[in-house]
């Protein structure tokens, strides 16, 4: 198939690109490498499957010429990680709900299954653990700048859903905490990058708050393999999914499990997050997400053991931190 992934110079991106390399499709990636790098996909680059096109997904008539020569879609541009929505939340609604609206618009006049990548952030502050693709959302205020990435996501599933209602094979996939090679510090799985840099480099290790709040770590390949299964299987066309791992682990003992990994020395520290995000942030306990319909639709399970993954995150940050990038 010809299949364009944008975002693909991103972190999770990347590792899609590899995959669908792997398969033997043709693939074209469109990232305007506001966040995403060239180093993610250098590999590829020259192969003749494989076609990079530098711009963002703004731009109506670059995004035409591709939508249009592609059988497949997986939209996964966005502006992501509570930092830079935190830090300019109008570039990140623009690009989060304009962007989006451009490509589906497109693969509705030219008739392309598509995959929206949408976020565990939809559920908000729910507590209805553990969280199903039909529950509430629970949000903030609008004064809280962190809410609008939640809200613009949660535009992009209506978005999505109505043209499925018109008879267009898209999908939607929540994301919940996907960690793995190539994670950037200031994306949305940050936690595991910045523990990992800080125990390497015998840095006080930072935990937000008491530590107790907890995450379902998802492994990169295993967010990789749902999105697939949610571009492929034939009864995922205008379906939402939660794909990602339901194995909790609380913030402080994930700390602990990285120092111990790596062999760090690093003390753990605990601070408020306003020192990180200022005095507005709000932040959510537990994000569990209920895999039911995952399995039951798209066959799809998380199968990497979350010390497993770590390890191989671990010999990547170690590469890093040894090349000095
Ligand atoms: N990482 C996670 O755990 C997680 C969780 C929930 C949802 N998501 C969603 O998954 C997708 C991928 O996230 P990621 O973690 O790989 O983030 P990422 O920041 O690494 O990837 C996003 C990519 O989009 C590119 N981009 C941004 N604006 C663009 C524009 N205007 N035009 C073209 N490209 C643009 C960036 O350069 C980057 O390469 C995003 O849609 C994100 O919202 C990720």
């Amino acid at each position: 198939m010809r299949i364009l992934v944008t975002g693909g110079a991103g972190f999770i991106g990347s590792h899609l690109v590899d995959a669908l390399m792997e398969q033997g499709h043709e693939v074209t990636v469109i990232d305007n490498l506001s966040v995403g790098k060239i180093a993610n996909i250098a590999h590829h680059l020259g192969h003749e499957r494989f076609h990079f096109v530098n711009d963002s997904i703004l731009n109506a008539t670059t995004l035409e010429r591709l939508v249009r020569q592609a059988d497949l879609i997986f939209h996964l541009a966005a502006v992501v990680g509570v930092k830079y929505v935190v830090e300019d939340p109008l570039n990140a609604i623009i690009v989060n709900v304009r962007g989006t609206e451009n490509v589906l618009e497109l693969a509705f006049k030219y008739w392309v299954r598509t995959v929206i990548a949408s976020s565990s952030e939809v559920y908000g502050k729910s507590t209805a653990v553990p969280l199903r693709e039909d529950g509430d959302r629970i949000l903030g205020p609008t004064t809280v700048p962190r809410w609008s990435y939640s809200d613009a996501k949660a535009i992009d599933e209506y978005f999505a859903m109505a043209y499925a209602k018109k008879g267009l094979p898209v999908t939607v996939v929540r994301y919940f905490n996907a960690y793995g090679p190539r994670l950037d510090p200031r994306g949305y799985g940050s936690v595991v990058a910045r523990f990992f840099t800080q125990a390497l480099r015998g840095e006080p290790i930072t935990v937000y708050e008491d530590g107790r709040q907890t995450r379902c770590f998802t492994y990169v390949a295993d967010t990789v393999r749902g999105t697939i299964l949610a571009g492929t299987v034939q009864e995922a066309a205008g379906q939402i999914f939660n794909i990602g791992s339901d194995r909790e682990i609380a913030i402080g003992e994930l700390a602990e499990r990285i120092r111990a990994l790596t062999g760090s020395r690093s003390e753990i520290v605990h601070m408020p997050y306003t020192s990180a995000y200022g005095p507005d942030f709000e932040e959510t306990r537990r994000r569990v997400p209920d895999v039911t319909r995952a399995r039951q639709v798209l066959g799809f399970e998380a199968q990497t053991a979350l010390d497993e993954g770590l390890m191989r995150t671990l010999e990547w940050f170690r590469r890093e931190e040894e090349s000095g990038s």
